[in-house]
């Protein structure tokens, strides 16, 4: 979603906004803007598109001012403009927010009527009225944000600067994350620790409801009722996280590219490798009496949820609820008190996914969430934290995130297994030992992508695409499909393999590739029926499998060979090829790979 900054600086602030808008620019890429507060008024700049354009801006048309705040737009309410850009300001005050106000509609109607004049489509726009009128009814800005947060409903981050007062910003936080940066004689706000990493690592995390008053002295935050709260300043872990490309060309394939690596971690974190054992930290709840796991997340990580589901239920005999967040979340699901309940989360940021957890918690529910960014806000209302490391993952369509959740959802697949006496010694040690060859193996995939790049040149001129799998393959198969549609824009639908008589069949033609993935495992011949009703159809087969293509008995267009690996571990194996799939289509289509149109790396509006 949207990023927001704020820095109270020793001299000229543009530039460190947008360092800092750099940095967050994975959170929404259609609109920027920053504004600043000299000695007697507030200045803004602001551009449609990416950041460099703002950048360029500023360099024909310069900021002045020693504060500011600044912004990355992901459109909510209003298409992505410059009008539409924040800040958002009158003459008295700008204001940055990432969220949705959600009463904007009446609040606006009373502005208007009283002649306040609007000048974009945002639902933000109000607070900077609202902030108004009650600084010309005599409040100072302290007073007038206080009053004008008790009628704003929804989900807010805000940063506020006000003309006069160069030593002073206001920030609130009401669902959407917001860190307050220290430093030595300057402060800094952001959506996350990352946008503050080259400033300082001294962070605090305003926790709902809480706003905060900041000046160059330092901060007092208050609660909801107005009272002064302590929030704890603890270290960031984000230093540093700014990475660049290396060699690649985009974020994607350098993220792909590193997946051995960051598995091969996560994997060392969570096992005894020398002993084939697993080794997790104590968790939350006991397995063992657990009757009943609820998983849920958005997305990829609804994927990786999935996956595990399979692995949960077939090596533990562990009853598993898997869940879509947005669905789960107002369904009203009868909870068992004291069950456990999973989230995974690569931002640990997802509004869908946290307020899934916050459902579970007040169902009293173990809560346990694996996420890649170990300061977010699943992760600080988690009762236990499996974190990923995967590192920071820039581009937004999720790969090495993916298969770092699918890891240590393995690991922890196994002890339940173990907890609950489905998995004894010799199968732990079976197990481990075919996560332990993961990273070989994808590493062997990624050594030579010829052929999947000579054939994604075909795929890039399909208008559908299929992608069958069963199993843990069915999963992966929705992923390949999600990650084809969100990066290449073709149209691509995963579907279990043995539904495809059930309707889907009838899509199949000449015209249409069908990927099928298809490891040699118990469900291998199944699939083998399912590939021959779709070339009996003249479908296009692509096979991605280490099966030899002439066993299957039909006509194969391409075969994407997959080393043979244990069942086990098939589905994080078979990431990687329905990646570069799909990364090297996007690359034929000329799109924007790192930054697909729509999209947002962190999804914190519902
Ligand atoms: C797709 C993708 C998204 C995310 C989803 C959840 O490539 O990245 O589907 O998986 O928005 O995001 P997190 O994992 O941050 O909760």
């Amino acid at each position: 979603m949207c990023g927001i900054v704020g820095v109270l600086g020793k001299g000229p602030v543009a530039e460190l906004l947008v360092d800092a808008l750099k940095r967050l620019e994975y959170r929404g890429y259609d609109s920027t803007g920053v504004a600043t507060v000299g000695a007697d008024r507030i200045e803004r700049r602001r551009a449609e598109g990416k950041l460099r354009n703002l950048e360029s801006l500023l360099a024909t048309e310069p900021l002045s001012g020693d504060a500011g705040i600044g912004h990355t737009r992901w459109a909510t309410h209003g298409k992505p403009s410059e009008a539409n850009a924040h800040p958002h300001m009158t003459d008295d005050v700008a204001v940055v927010h990432n969220g949705i106000i959600e009463n904007f509609r009446e609040l606006k109607a009373e502005l208007e009527a009283e002649g306040a004049p609007f000048t974009s489509d945002t639902d933000t726009e109000v607070i900077a009225h609202l902030i108004t009128r009650e600084l010309r009814a005599g409040k100072d800005p302290i007073a007038a944000v206080r009053k004008v947060l008790s009628h704003l409903q929804g989900a807010f981050a805000l940063a506020m600067i006000f003309k006069g007062y160069d030593d002073l910003m206001v920030a609130a936080r009401q669902g959407s994350p917001l860190a307050i940066g220290y430093g030595d004689g300057e402060m800094f706000v952001g959506s996350d620790a990352i946008a503050l990493a080259p400033f300082t690592d001294d962070v605090a995390y305003l926790e709902d409801g809480d706003w905060a008053v900041i000046t160059r002295e330092g901060v007092t935050i208050h609660g909801r009722d107005g009272s002064v709260v302590d929030r704890t300043v603890v270290k960031s872990h984000a230093a540093g996280l700014m990475v660049d490309k290396g060699n690649f060309r985009h974020f994607m394939a350098k993220e792909i590219h590193e997946q051995p690596e960051v598995v091969g971690h996560t994997l060392a974190h969570y096992l005894d490798i020398a002993n084939y054992r697993v080794a997790l930290p104590d968790l939350p709840f006991d397995f063992a009496d657990v009757g009943r796991l609820s998983l849920s997340a958005c997305g990829t990580a609804f994927y990786a949820c999935f996956v595990a589901k399979y692995w949960f239920e077939r090596w533990a005999k562990l009853p598993v609820d898997v869940d879509i967040a947005s669905e789960f979340r107002y369904r009203e699901v009868a909870m068992e008190p004291g069950g456990a309940a999973l989230f995974v989360s690569q931002s640990g940021e997802t509004a869908d996914t946290l307020a899934s957890l916050r459902y579970c918690r007040a169902q009293n529910q173990h809560v346990l969430s694996v996420v890649n960014v170990r300061e977010s806000s699943i992760a600080r209302e988690s009762d236990g934290v499996l974190p990923t490391l995967g590192g920071p993952e820039v581009g937004v369509a999720s790969t090495k995130a993916f298969t770092c959740q699918l890891t240590v959802l393995a690991c922890l697949a196994i002890a339940a297994g173990k907890a609950r006496g489905t998995i004894g010694p010799e199968l732990e040690t079976e197990l481990v030992k075919a996560l332990v060859e993961v990273p070989r193996h994808m590493a062997e995939i990624l050594r030579d992508e010829s052929l999947t790049k000579t054939w994604a040149h075909s795929l890039s001129k399909a208008r559908d695409v299929l992608y069958l799998g069963r199993g843990t393959s069915y999963p992966i198969a929705l992923e390949g499909a999600l990650k084809l549609k969100e990066i290449s824009y073709i149209h691509a639908e995963g579907y279990a393999a043995g539904e495809l008589k059930h309707g889907p069949i009838a899509l199949i033609d000449e015209s249409v590739p069908v990927i099928v993935i298809a490891p040699q495992d118990e469900l291998f011949d199944k699939t083998v029926s399912n590939m021959q009703e779709v070339a009996a159809r003249e479908g296009k087969i692509i096979l991605v499998s280490d099966a030899n293509p002439a066993s299957v008995g039909c006509a194969v267009q391409t075969a994407l060979p997959v080393p043979t690996v244990h069942r086990f571990v098939s589905p994080l194996v078979y990431a990687v090829p329905i990646q570069l799939i799909a990364y090297y289509t996007a690359v034929f289509m000329g799109t924007d790979v790192d930054q697909p149109r729509n999209l947002a790396k962190s999804v914190t509006v519902e």
